[in-house]
């Protein structure tokens, strides 16, 4: 029988390292032809994620730098499920996210950017996929932000998202985005996921999960290989 093979470096679907409308990719794009690696016992022995505890409010970003008050903003749940290529769930995936506040400001040094820093919210979370795969964060929707890509450049509201699967070698990076955003036809990161993937990155407005006087909710499943999966920025 023959055995399908995905190309992870596939750049049918992810997004190119060397795209020049995203002008920090010229200076870290590989010059020369980049060589695949054979697995070896550093996959096999590195650190492993096990069975550690994650704190109550790892996943409420609206609860776990609380100082003095509820974060402001618009509050939303962004929820979704880890799926392989025939859409089997995976699960004990630490699923990571960090983003902006509500004014388009992370706590970062290096943001300089003219908003509100806001004491009661910190932009990151984390929790663990169950045995469904599925994952679920509370946190505040994301202002845009602007950024010196090029003239009146400003990032789409967007989740950054990190996973690791069993090992620290196999951590994929990408974006959410939000459905129906002005800015997304402008930003060159998203432009540089090849078209038929950009739909893959967008969540979609859910209202079965919305929660009533509450919380909005939008729906981010993230697929790991095959020909629907999720662009990833690093493989
Ligand atoms: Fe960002």
């Amino acid at each position: 029988m023959a055995q399908l093979i995905y190309n992870s470096l596939d750049s049918s679907v992810h997004p190119s390292k060397l795209y020049p409308d995203y002008k920090s990719t010229i200076l870290r794009a590989p010059s020369q032809p980049m060589i695949v690696l054979p697995q070896g016992l550093s996959e096999m022995n590195g650190p492993v994620f096990g069975d550690y505890s994650l704190g109550a409010f790892d996943h409420d970003l609206t609860k776990n730098a609380v100082v003095n008050g509820d974060p402001l903003g618009e509050r939303i749940v962004v929820h979704g499920k880890v799926l392989n290529e025939n859409g089997q769930p995976i699960p004990n995936t630490l699923v990571e996210i960090w983003q902006a506040n509500a004014a388009g400001r992370y706590v970062h040094k290096v943001d300089k950017h003219e908003a509100p820093l806001d004491p009661n919210f910190l932009g990151t979370g984390r929790c663990r996929t169950d045995k469904e795969g599925y994952y679920c964060f509370y946190t505040i929707k994301p202002g845009a932000y602007p950024w010196g890509n090029h003239f009146n450049a400003w990032r789409p509201n967007h989740i950054h998202f990190s996973l690791f699967g069993p090992n620290i070698t196999t951590r994929l990076v990408t974006q959410m985005y939000f459905p129906g955003d002005p800015l997304l036809q402008y930003d060159p990161i998203f432009q540089s996921v090849p078209e038929k993937g950009r739909p893959l990155v967008i969540s979609s407005f859910d209202l079965d999960r919305t929660e009533p006087d509450f919380a909005l909710a939008y729906r981010f499943d993230i697929i790991l290989r095959g020909p629907s999966t999720t662009p990833f920025e690093k493989l």
